[in-house]
């Protein structure tokens, strides 16, 4: 395993993101088992950087991954999020306020059994409250050794810029892929000013990618995918016939589409930890597999000049809740 830094905090550079064991996706609700499975794999495997939300589930993706890490959460770097799923009094569907993110971080405690959490995510950006304020309450938190560190998420220039001028900020997660690159908009060239790292999300694109999901029929009827305008009808066909492109590179380099996906990601900077997520222990190895696969500059290029995607990465009510 290679390792890297996300501001001052040091984590594998690819780590493992679990929403998908309980939200969301096919499978999770049958799958208990095979997530654990995976996750331990995993930290044999050397990854370090583990990934969930308060969201996820909600709630049961902090107690499956607390489960998951009993005995072993010294080894662990445990990211999760507040700001959309505790409220107190009427705010939301966003609610960043002091009293929510108090009861946020003691439910996220319990839940994942420590009395830490190394990594801590503003989920949203939430208009209501000033990120000065957000940013205020989580140095608190960090003077009583309840989180260690500061992250936000799909949040924007301005307020990256003024949350990092209060408390530094370790690390900016965000959807970003070969197909979804919203934060080329000087977001990047920001991280890199201020030293934060960056955690791309969905580094398959949710499992389009991987050239595996290739029809809506794979999907469950509840999964959350088949209303995304990436894979409705007429643009899934279309995306997975792109992913040919990436299966050429792959056949150069001796690589999935998966991995080349992956390694394309870790060659855009060693300030990176993308949080490919899976529940199964192979596609888990496949994608740790891209930490070997070395891509020409020539590659990397053609890759970076692949069709984008037809549909955009998110409906557009959840777009709306992007700090843009
Ligand atoms: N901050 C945010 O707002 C936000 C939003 C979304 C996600 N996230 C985080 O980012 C993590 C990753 O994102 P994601 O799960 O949405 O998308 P992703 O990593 O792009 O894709 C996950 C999908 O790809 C499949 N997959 C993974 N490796 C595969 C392989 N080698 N071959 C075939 N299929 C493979 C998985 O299926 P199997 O399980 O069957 O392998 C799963 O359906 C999440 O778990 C979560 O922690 C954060």
């Amino acid at each position: 395993m290679k390792y890297t830094k996300l501001g001052a905090l040091t984590v594998s550079r690819l780590g493992l993101g679990c929403m998908g064991m309980s939200h969301l996706y096919t499978g999770h609700s049958r799958d208990e088992a095979s997530s654990i499975r995976t996750i331990h794999r995993a930290l044999d495997l050397g990854v370090t950087h583990i990934d969930t939300a308060e969201l996820y589930g909600p709630f049961t993706n902090e107690e499956l991954v607390g489960r998951a890490l009993v005995g072993r959460r010294d080894s662990v770097v445990l990211a999760t999020k507040f700001g959309l799923m505790s409220h107190v009094g009427n705010a939301g569907p966003v609610d960043s306020s002091a009293a929510s993110i108090r009861v946020a971080v003691e439910g996220s405690l319990t839940r994942l059994q420590t009395d830490h959490i190394d990594l801590y995510y503003q989920h949203r950006v939430d208009p209501a409250t000033p990120i000065e304020d957000v940013v205020g309450t989580l140095s608190e938190l960090i003077a009583e050794g309840k989180i260690r560190h500061i992250g936000l998420s799909e949040a924007g220039r301005e307020t990256i810029r003024r949350a990092h001028a209060v408390h530094p900020i370790a690390a900016l997660q965000s959807e970003y892929s070969l197909w979804s690159r919203d934060a080329d908009d000087g977001t990047l060239d920001l991280l890199r000013e201020l030293g934060i790292g960056f955690v791309p999300y969905s580094p398959l694109n949710r499992g389009l990618l991987t050239g595996r999901l290739r029809t809506r029929d794979q999907l469950e009827e509840t999964d959350w995918r088949l209303t995304n305008p990436r894979f409705l009808p007429g643009a899934i066909e279309s995306n997975v016939a792109i992913v040919e492109e990436i299966a050429e590179i792959g056949g150069e380099v001796g690589a999935t589409p998966a991995q080349v996906s992956l390694a394309w990601l870790l060659a855009q900077g060693d300030d990176w930890s993308p949080i490919p997520g899976t529940i199964r222990v192979d596609h888990l190895e496949e994608d740790l597999g891209a930490l070997d696969v070395t891509l020409s500059a020539e590659q990397v290029q053609r890759l970076t000049d692949i069709t984008p995607a037809v549909g955009g990465h998110h409906t557009e009510a959840q777009a709306r809740l992007f700090d843009r």
